[in-house]
């Protein structure tokens, strides 16, 4: 059984515009010491799917299940939750200042998150702990810099600091929420290093949130060899989570779109060699891939399943200035 097990993990909020439908039946496990990666537009709801297995979504109508080291988080009370959080299920956000109190010390914020979890910690040993963690992340003089606050930190040092904070525990899991996006291609990269590097030497599981193809190429373990070619990114705008689109909710948007994408919403199921890749597409599992010889079983795939309404849709689509390049169009 893997570390964390998540099926069907449904998260809606009501608001007064209607129901936002942030997460539908998302289903993915992640084993120790693996990396996942979870990739996605801005808004398809990646942030909300790791909060809500924080039991961080207040508010949210949640559904399904997410077992973590057998037991099912989403049916924790608050207090069991807050346990867990912190000390077996780390978080590293975008935005280090949202997690770093600017009013305190660094290195007091490592000792509170220690102390936090066991009391039976002096606040010397603590300390200790504090300088030797930031050390192992790459912080010059940690003894001095121990006692420095956050805006004396530069962006990237604030990032170690977090990764810092976040191993201090020895989580099981740690999930880093684009953890280098406010950052410089140099000092990514060297985050994205020592975050494996880290992950690799305690075998801690990582799921790693981002919007950057490169990143996951880089670090995440189950990569189909299609990453290693060019990836065709869809057009438009992600519709309204209150208003999706009928039957595959990409279909506004899809260069392929067929009659049958209008009105019924495809399911997830297995594409490729065994189950690890699966794909919700109305086109045959055969016609799935970058290769040349399976664009051409998706045009003619197209060619039969397409009539008036989809046909409207795909000129709609082609006419966009940045579909240019696009097989169909
Ligand atoms: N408490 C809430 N109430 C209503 N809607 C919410 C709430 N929290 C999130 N949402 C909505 O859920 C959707 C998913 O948001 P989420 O922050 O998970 O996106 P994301 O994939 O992390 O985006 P980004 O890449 O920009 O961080 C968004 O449309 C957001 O507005
Ligand atoms: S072809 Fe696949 S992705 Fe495109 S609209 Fe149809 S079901 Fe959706
Ligand atoms: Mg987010």
């Amino acid at each position: 059984m893997s570390l964390l097990e998540v099926t069907d993990l449904r998260v809606s909020f009501p608001t007064a515009d209607g129901l936002v439908q942030a997460v539908r039946g998302v289903s993915f496990s992640v084993d120790s010491g693996r990396t996942i990666g979870i990739v996605g537009e801005s808004g398809s709801g990646k942030t909300v799917l790791t909060q809500t297995l924080l039991g961080l979504t207040p508010g949210g109508e949640v559904e399904g299940k997410a077992v973590f080291d057998g037991t099912d988080l989403l049916s924790l009370r608050p207090d069991q939750l807050r346990r867990i959080r912190g000390a077996e299920i780390a978080v590293i956000f975008q935005d280090p200042l949202t997690s770093l109190h600017p009013l305190y010390k660094v290195g007091w914020q490592i000792v509170e998150m220690i102390r936090s979890h066991d009391r039976s910690v002096s606040k010397k040993q603590a300390t200790e702990r504090a300088v030797e963690l930031l050390g192992r992340v790459g912080i010059p003089s940690p003894r001095q810099r121990v006692h420095d606050y956050p805006h004396q930190f530069s962006g990237g040092m604030r990032q170690r600091a977090m990764i810092a904070m976040a191993l201090s525990l020895s989580p099981k899991l740690i999930i880093a929420d684009e953890p280098t996006t406010a950052l410089d291609a140099t000092v990514q990269a060297q985050i994205l290093d020592l975050l494996l590097r880290l992950q690799q030497e305690s075998d801690t599981a990582l799921i790693m949130i981002t919007h950057d193809l490169g990143v996951i190429a880089d670090i995440a373990d189950d990569v189909s060899s299609a990453a290693a070619e060019r990836l065709r990114p869809i057009t438009g705008q992600p519709p309204s989570l209150i208003r999706l689109p009928s039957g595959c909710a990409f279909h506004p948007r899809c260069a392929y779109v067929m009659d049958r994408c209008l009105t019924e919403q495809p399911r997830l199921a297995p594409v490729g060699d065994g189950d690890s890749h699966i794909s919700a597409c109305w086109l045959p599992v055969l016609a799935t891939g970058l290769a040349p010889e399976t664009e051409e079983l998706r045009r003619q795939a197209v060619a039969q399943g397409r009539h008036a309404a989809a046909a409207k849709i795909a000129e709609a689509i082609a006419e966009r200035p940045e579909s240019e390049g696009s097989v169909i169009a």
